[in-house]
């Protein structure tokens, strides 16, 4: 384990999400320092004591919802040292016919979620880091923003536009000594899958998810596929040319 003095410190952004507790393990084992930031905070302590106990890090709870704009700067100001990783892991998937009909209020909670508030968040890390000359900032995507599916398009489209956000982001921020990492999970055996018809084949658990996303920032990869296959799949779904896939009920 790597002494306190040395040991990066780590922000998860939607610390509570199924991935973010596998990610948390995972750095606590690497002996890295770690702040919690989300809604619930009562769980996030129960499980900052138990990464303590488990594995001697340094762990804080701090409270933090993407829809609260307003308040990211100082949020983010609030904490005791500067991140040296951010990982923009909060999401919601939310009720996508709901959202389409005449309800703006579910379309634009998807929209926050995934979009508005990972925005207004990671621009305040990124000025942070940029004036620092170092850090990574990973941003959890999704394979819906690479093409727009009945299903879940926006959803998707939230995401497809956090995906271009991470990739201008990291064209801006490579020659300031800032690394981006986009991740793109296919699906992942979390709360977000609850009640939807995943198939278990290409479905992986979110401490795989976690190993991925682990090497890629290491090698400090731009883009990661989560599984690998997702890779390939997506590139044979994005050129299925439009007219076929208008027809396809996917
Ligand atoms: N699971 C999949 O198959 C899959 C596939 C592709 C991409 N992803 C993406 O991967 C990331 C992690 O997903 P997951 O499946 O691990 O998630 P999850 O277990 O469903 O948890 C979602 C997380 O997002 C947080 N959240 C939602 N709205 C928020 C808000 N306004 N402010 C702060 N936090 C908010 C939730 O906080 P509360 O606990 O407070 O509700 C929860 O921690 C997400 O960005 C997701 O979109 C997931």
């Amino acid at each position: 384990m790597q002494s306190k003095k040395d040991s990066l410190m780590v922000l998860l952004l939607g610390a509570s999400s199924g991935l973010g507790k596998a990610l948390a393990k995972l750095f606590a084992q690497k002996g890295f320092q770690l702040y919690l930031a989300g809604r619930n905070t009562d769980e996030l302590e129960r499980d900052a004591a138990d990464l303590r106990i488990r594995f001697g890090i340094e762990v804080s709870v701090f409270a933090f919802d993407a829809a609260q704009t307003d308040r990211h700067a100082d949020f983010y100001r609030q904490l005791p040292q500067p991140p040296d990783w951010v990982v923009c892991l909060f999401g919601y998937l939310g009720d996508q016919q709901l959202a389409a009909a005449d309800h703006f209020g579910e379309a634009g909670k998807i929209l926050t979620a995934n979009l508005v508030g990972a925005v207004s968040v990671m621009n305040v890390a990124a000025n942070q880091m940029e004036a620092r000359g170092h850090g990574c900032l990973i941003g959890i995507s999704s394979v819906a923003g690479e093409r727009g599916r009945q299903k879940n398009y926006i959803y998707g489209a939230a995401k497809a536009g956090f995906t271009t956000y991470l990739s201008g982001l990291r064209n801006r921020l490579s020659k300031k000594g800032v690394h981006v990492l986009t991740v793109i999970p296919g699906f992942m055996d979390t709360k977000m899958l609850e009640g939807q018809a995943a198939p278990k084949l290409l479905t992986i658990s979110p401490e795989n998810a976690a190993k991925d996303i682990w090497q890629a920032a290491r090698r400090k990869s731009n883009i990661c596929y989560t599984a690998w296959y997702w890779r390939w799949i997506m590139l044979i779904i994005r050129n299925i040319p439009e007219g076929v896939f208008k027809k396809m009920n996917l």
